[in-house]
C-alpha cells in the first residue's frame, strides 16, 4: 500500500492546526474523509439530487437505484447473507436504540436477563437500560481484569437461561480490546441468548464476517469508517428483523394506511421511516469502496504495525500508564500520566498541531474500573503513519517536560 498516496485523498491532511502540519490521531472518535467520498455527497447535491422510494422523475429514479446498490455493497462488506438483512440507521447508537426498543419489546420478560460488559460505549449500556427498566428485565456486565480484557469465565457464570441477548463491543473504543467475539458468540448461543456485536471501533479496521462470526445483530457508524456523519448500519438475521416490531412510524416504513391502523413493510424498510439520508448513504458507499480498494486486510496489518510501534515508543516515557493492554487490540491507546492532568496534555498538543481525545471517552464504566476521572487516547486510521508517531512522541516529552520537569530526561 502506498501511503503517500492513500494520505493524497484526504484533503483535512494537509491542513494545519495552530500553523502546525495537521496531526490527526483520533480515528476511534471519527475518521477523516477522502475525496471521494466528499466530492460524491457534492455532486449529489449539485446535480444529481432526488429523493428515494416515492418519484418517478429520472432525478428520483436515480437516486432511488444508487440507493439500493448501497444496501448491496454493505451486504458484502459484512457477508451477510441477504440484502434484507441491512437496515440503514443514523449512527450506531441509533442502531443500539433500534435493538434494544425493538427487540426488547418482542422478546424481553420481566426477569429476562440483558448482558453486556464493563468495558462499553454509554451508546451500548443506556439504550439496554432503559429497555431493561421498562421491560422489568436485569442488566448485567461482564468485568474485566487489569490488562482491560473481558473475564471470560465470569462472562460464562454470568450467562443464564434467562439470558435473551448479549451486547457486546467487537473493539471496545477506551481501551483498544479486542474481545474473543466468535467463542462469546457460540457460548451465548448455547444459552438460547442472541447477539449484538457493536462494531463501531471495527468495521473499518479488520475483515467482519456476520455469518462467519454467527452474529445476530452487527452494527457501525458511517463516519466512523471514512463516511459521513448521520448513517449507520444495522445488519440483523432475516429470520429475527422479521419478528421485530417497527421502531418508528412514519413513510416508507408501512404497507396500508388507514385513519384506525396501519401495515407495515417487511425488512429492511420496516425499520427505516421516513426520507432517508440519502447524500449520507450514498457517501457511505463510496467509503466502502475506498476501503475495500485497499483491503480490510491490509489496513488491519498496517493499523496494527503502527500500533506495536507507538506502544514500544510511548512506554519510554517515564510515569505514563498505559491502560487497556491486553495482547489483542485495535489501534487504540489510552493512557494517563502521573500527576499531569489529561485535559493539559490535550491542549498543549493541540497547540503544537496534534488532534488526541481527553476525557472520558464516553466510557464512564472502564474509567470507574480503574478509578479515573479522564484519560488521553490516540487512535490510528489507515492514513497515520510511523512519522506521525515520532512527533506525537516527541511533542508528548515536550508536553511533559513543561507540566512536570521532575518526570523528564
Ligand atoms: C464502541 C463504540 N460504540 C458506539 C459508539 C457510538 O457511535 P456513534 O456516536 O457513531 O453512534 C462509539 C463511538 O465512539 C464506539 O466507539
Amino acid at each position: 500500500m502506498n501511503h503517500l498516496k492513500v494520505r493524497q485523498e484526504f484533503p483535512m491532511l494537509h491542513q494545519v492546526m495552530h500553523g502546525k502540519p495537521f496531526i490527526y490521531l483520533d480515528s476511534a472518535a471519527t475518521a477523516q474523509k477522502p475525496r471521494s467520498v466528499i466530492e460524491t455527497i457534492s455532486r449529489f447535491y449539485s446535480g444529481e439530487y432526488g429523493t428515494v422510494h416515492r418519484s418517478v422523475y429520472d432525478f428520483a429514479s436515480q437516486a432511488t437505484s444508487r440507493y439500493n446498490e448501497v444496501r448491496k455493497k454493505v451486504k458484502e462488506f459484512l457477508n451477510a447473507a441477504f440484502e434484507e438483512e441491512i437496515v440503514f440507521t443514523r449512527g450506531t447508537t441509533d442502531a443500539i436504540n433500534l435493538v434494544a426498543s425493538s427487540f426488547g419489546k418482542a422478546f424481553l420478560q420481566p426477569g429476562d436477563e440483558i448482558l453486556i460488559t464493563e468495558m462499553e460505549h454509554h451508546s451500548n449500556i443506556v439504550p439496554w437500560q432503559m429497555i431493561c427498566e421498562e421491560r422489568g428485565a436485569l442488566l448485567k456486565a461482564v468485568p474485566m481484569n487489569d490488562r482491560g480484557e473481558l473475564i471470560f469465565e465470569a462472562f460464562e457464570q454470568l450467562l443464564t437461561d434467562r439470558t435473551k441477548l448479549v451486547s457486546v463491543a467487537h473493539i471496545a473504543n477506551a481501551t483498544g480490546t479486542l474481545n474473543p467475539i466468535e467463542e462469546m458468540i457460540q457460548c451465548a448461543h448455547a444459552r438460547g441468548a442472541k447477539v449484538l456485536i457493536d462494531g463501531a471501533q471495527s468495521a473499518a479496521h479488520m475483515p467482519v464476517d456476520v455469518q462467519k462470526m454467527k452474529a445476530d445483530f452487527f452494527v457501525f457508524s458511517g463516519h466512523k469508517a471514512y463516511g459521513p456523519t448521520g448513517v449507520g448500519v444495522l445488519y440483523g438475521k432475516r429470520a429475527l428483523l422479521e419478528k421485530m416490531p417497527p421502531y418508528q412510524g412514519g413513510g416508507d416504513m408501512i404497507d396500508q394506511v388507514t385513519l384506525q391502523s396501519s401495515s407495515f413493510q417487511h425488512p429492511p424498510m420496516k425499520f427505516e421511516a421516513g426520507t432517508p439520508m440519502i447524500a449520507e448513504v450514498l457517501g457511505l458507499g463510496e467509503a466502502i469502496d475506498f476501503i475495500e480498494s485497499l483491503g480490510r486486510h491490509h489496513i488491519a496489518a498496517w493499523e496494527h504495525d503502527l500500533l506495536e510501534y507507538a506502544t514500544k515508543r510511548l512506554k519510554e516515557i517515564k510515569g505514563l500508564r498505559i491502560i487497556g493492554t491486553a495482547p489483542k487490540k485495535g489501534a487504540i491507546i489510552s493512557f494517563i500520566i502521573e500527576d499531569i492532568h489529561p485535559l493539559d496534555i490535550g491542549t498543549l498538543l493541540d497547540i503544537r498541531g496534534i488532534a488526541v481525545r481527553t476525557g472520558q471517552l464516553c466510557a464512564q464504566p472502564t474509567l470507574q474500573r480503574f478509578h479515573l476521572s479522564s484519560m488521553v487516547r490516540v487512535s490510528f486510521g489507515i492514513y497515520n503513519t510511523f512519522e506521525e508517531i515520532d512527533t506525537f512522541v516527541e511533542a508528548l516529552k515536550e508536553v511533559i517536560l513543561l507540566l512536570r520537569p521532575s518526570l523528564s530526561y
